[in-house]
């Protein structure tokens, strides 16, 4: 039997976003390079494992508080939306979701093409009454996504606290293009880590399998791979900690030698110990959180949080 089909909208970014971005990031004065290159097929599928991780306390959490808050949710959300999933990922819990929800269509929108193809290919099998549409997209750059325009009542959902990869002005953008998204009356529903003791968030970044450490490095291997490199990605070590003053948890590729690094046509002189930053992550308090979405142009609907206040999930109203 033929796989039902998915409906793929694509605006990839291509080879020059990351050639431009990465020689840019490298060039500055304090190095960085966006975390949204981690997340190639290689990088998803490392992503997924961190999600497993013994450390890694968000991924179990936020299924667990979005599994008790489901009949609320659905009372909150009614039938007949079009539910789209930003940094869909695979996709898992969402499912949770669709079962409950039973919306009308489902718009899976990642940055990264084949894993998001993959995901909604298997929501398409496993949901076959659900209208399934895939936009590979770059959201930090605009939401503009043709599969929507016309749908009915919209709800975002965005989980795994991707905001906090986002800073503060760019989150607040987000927040606003997300409104744009679903429209007045719309609803976004949003998972957001919650600030904590400092060792528990060490810990989850710096686990004991390696795996955020291969995650990190899978930049430098991209760069190998799609640009026109000599950068061995051994000779970086992952480093990640938790900044208390700016609240979130700051990765970096720390080099392990004094070295020149070629990429294209550019030489980058890096002495032992330099780095590149490559990821922040923002914890945030309730109240901070829900403070930043009504700056957005929501109003709050319902919270919910887990026992040891470790995750939260807002559900949000578009109000115009
Ligand atoms: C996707 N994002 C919310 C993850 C985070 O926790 O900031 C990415 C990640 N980076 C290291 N581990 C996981």
């Amino acid at each position: 039997m033929n796989a039902p089909a998915v409906r793929f909208y694509d605006a990839h970014p291509g080879p020059a976003d990351l050639r431009a971005e990465v020689l840019g990031g490298l060039d500055a004065e304090v190095r960085a390079i966006p975390p949204k290159f981690f997340y190639d097929e290689r990088g998803s599928a490392l992503f997924d494992r961190i999600c497993d991780l013994p450390e890694y306390y968000q991924t179990r959490t936020e299924i667990g508080i979005l599994r008790r808050a489901l009949p609320d949710i659905a009372r909150l959300v009614g039938p007949e939306s079009v539910l789209i999933e930003l940094g869909s990922g695979a996709s898992r819990k969402v499912r949770l979701l669709l079962e409950e929800l039973r919306p009308i269509g489902y718009v899976g929108v990642d940055i990264s093409k084949e894993f998001l193809l993959s995901a909604t290919r298997r929501l398409a099998r496993d949901y076959p009454w659900l209208d399934v549409h895939a936009a590979c997209v770059d959201f930090s750059t605009g939401l503009a996504i043709p599969s929507c325009s016309d749908a009915a009542r919209k709800v975002a959902f965005f989980p795994g606290s991707s905001i906090g990869n986002f800073d503060p002005d760019d989150a607040l953008t987000l927040l606003r293009d997300i409104g744009e998204l679903v429209g007045v009356g719309g609803q976004l529903l949003i998972g957001v880590d919650l600030k904590k003791p400092v060792e528990i968030l060490n810990a989850a970044y710096n686990d004991a399998a390696g795996v955020t450490a291969e995650f990190n490095r899978n930049l430098l291997w991209r760069i190998r791979d799609e640009l026109d490199s000599d950068i061995d990605p051994d000779s970086f070590d992952h480093y990640a900690f938790y900044n208390p003053p700016h609240n979130r948890i700051e990765m970096h590729l720390v080099s392990r030698v004094a070295q020149v690094v070629s990429v294209e046509d550019r030489r980058f002189r890096f002495e032992r110990g330099d780095a590149i930053h490559t990821e922040n992550s923002y914890k945030y308090g309730v109240a901070d959180f829900t403070a930043l979405a009504v700056r957005g142009g929501f109003a709050p609907q319902a919270v919910w949080t887990d026992d040891a206040q470790l995750f939260s999930v807002h559900l949000l109203l578009q109000r115009g």
